[in-house]
């Protein structure tokens, strides 16, 4: 009994590890990203999200509405202000005040990505990397990423797409 505890703990401390997560953080996307798009998100009752992307996802998509190989989106995700009963704060403007960074969460696309992929959700070309602010890795379930993307087939598994030339 005592051993098979021992072994759940060994999984969830190494089994769901993101440290080997081949979607890198570009450390300098601050600077060199464009940030596109800021808004109260949408799945999220209580959270902000502001949205950047790297030089090859602002050249444009190609004739199928595909996003180019290289692409990078990030996304930053905020909690948001809070009422002291706890509610969401709306500033005059009807939208949410950004609090505390809580993710980093990226989106890249290579031309071998989809073949060389490890998990069973397609997201084409596409793949997920999600880390803390410090900039290490956040250790998530990177599938939960591609489930909640898949759908978007025809938006090239993007929500914000249509933000972007
Ligand atoms: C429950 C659905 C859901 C899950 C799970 C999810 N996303 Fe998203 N993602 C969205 C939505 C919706 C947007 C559009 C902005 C918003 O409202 O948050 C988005 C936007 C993004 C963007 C900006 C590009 C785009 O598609 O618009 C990136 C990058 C991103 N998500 C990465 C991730 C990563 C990495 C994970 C996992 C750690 C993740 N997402 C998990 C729904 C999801």
């Amino acid at each position: 009994m005592k051993s098979n505890i021992i072994l759940l703990l060994l999984f969830v401390t190494f089994g769901a590890n993101a440290d080997d997560q081949r979607v890198s953080l570009p450390g300098n996307y601050k600077e060199s990203f464009v940030e596109y798009l800021s808004l109260d998100r949408v799945q999220n009752h209580d959270q902000f999200i502001r949205l950047f992307a790297n030089d090859t996802a602002m050249a444009g998509k190609n004739t199928k509405g595909e996003f180019l190989n290289g692409s990078v989106l990030v996304a930053e995700v905020y909690s948001v202000q809070k009422n002291e009963d706890g509610t969401v704060k709306k500033s005059v403007l009807n939208r949410r005040i950004k609090d505390k960074l809580l993710l980093i969460a990226i989106m890249e696309k290579q031309a071998n990505f989809a073949k060389t992929s490890t998990s069973k959700i397609n997201t084409g070309n596409w793949d997920f990397g999600a880390y803390k602010p410090n900039g290490k890795a956040a250790s998530k379930d990177l599938d939960a990423c591609r489930a909640c993307h898949t759908p978007l087939l025809e938006s090239d598994f993007v929500f914000s797409g249509e933000h972007l030339p």
